[in-house]
């Protein structure tokens, strides 16, 4: 199996909704195999989540057990860690889970790592141990989530980190919450592009993929479980909760996960903006 990190130096820019989503795709739609990985303290929201989806399914709820007919859900494994963050016992477990899955055969392990407290160590042990093949941050175009960036630079660089020679094949960063200029708001694009010119010079890739703010994400809508559902990946709904922002050239979420699965396959390399 091979390892995507979803990670950020912010918190609530959309790490677990995205892991969620993608462990999804990947096990429901694409027919992988996957292995969730919930990093986030305390709250374990995958977790929480899934508990949450098979009692939606226990409840008989008619759309999605539907939805969720013949589907296996795929396995989701935590590790609590205490309150100053992991003990190096608790490194080791992980580290062992981590090589057990990848020599276990063919799909994808996803891990939801949270935006605060000591996961750093858990992700150099990872990596350091050459057990993350794709990191991914999810950013959103505020001034405070793009300084993240460069937190998440120098976290990078720090030499617990480990680097292949070309590491820019092990990151990439994409756009999320982009507010959709139908209001008469001033759109952000022409700044996002700005920064995408920093984040080169960072040597971290972004994906063209922007995903816009969507409300139904918000629980504003009854429908809001769907978009985000462990046990299914109720294409249709997604397909109308994501569709490409509004000046058409951005495609749609679909085309991240690809994005993402082919560079973890070897099918795309990142081309670096050089300024
Ligand atoms: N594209 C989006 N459109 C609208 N709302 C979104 C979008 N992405 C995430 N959200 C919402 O933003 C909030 C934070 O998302 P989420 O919990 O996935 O972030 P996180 O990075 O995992 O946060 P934390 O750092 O607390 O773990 C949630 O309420 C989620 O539903
Ligand atoms: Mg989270």
């Amino acid at each position: 199996m091979k390892s995507i990190a979803i990670f950020s130096g912010k918190g609530g820019v959309g790490k677990t909704s995205f892991s969620i989503l993608l462990a999804s795709w990947l096990s429901y739609h694409m027919k992988e195999r996957v292995f969730a990985y919930d990093f986030e303290s305390p709250e374990q929201r995958m977790m929480n989540k899934r508990k949450a989806d098979l009692h939606t399914l226990e409840a008989k709820s008619s759309m999605l057990a539907k939805m969720c007919e013949g589907l296996e859900p795929y396995p989701i494994g935590a590790i609590r860690p205490a309150a100053n963050g992991y003990t190096s016992q608790e490194l080791d477990i992980i580290e062992r889970n981590f090589r057990k899955a990848r020599s276990s055969g063919d799909g994808y392990i996803i891990c939801d790592f949270p935006g605060r407290f000591g996961a750093q160590e858990a992700v150099y042990r990872l990596s350091a141990a050459g057990l993350i093949d794709l990191m991914a941050f999810p950013v959103v175009p505020e001034e405070q989530s793009v300084q993240s960036m460069f937190i998440i630079n120098k976290f990078l660089s720090n030499p617990k980190f480990y680097l292949v020679p070309d590491y820019r094949q092990q990151v990439m960063c994409f756009w999320n919450m982009v507010t959709r200029n139908d209001s008469g708001k001033r759109s952000k694009t022409d700044i996002m592009g700005q920064y995408e010119k920093l984040f080169s010079m960072l040597h971290i890739p972004v994906s063209p993929t922007r995903i816009r703010f969507v409300d139904t994400m918000k629980r504003s809508s009854g429908q809001s479980f769907f978009v985000t559902t462990t046990v299914c990946y109720p294409r249709a709904f997604v397909a109308r909760a994501f569709p490409p922002l509004d000046n058409g050239d951005v495609p749609y979420i679909e085309n991240l996960f690809q994005e993402m699965k082919d560079r973890l396959d070897g099918i795309i390399k990142p081309e670096i903006y050089n300024p």
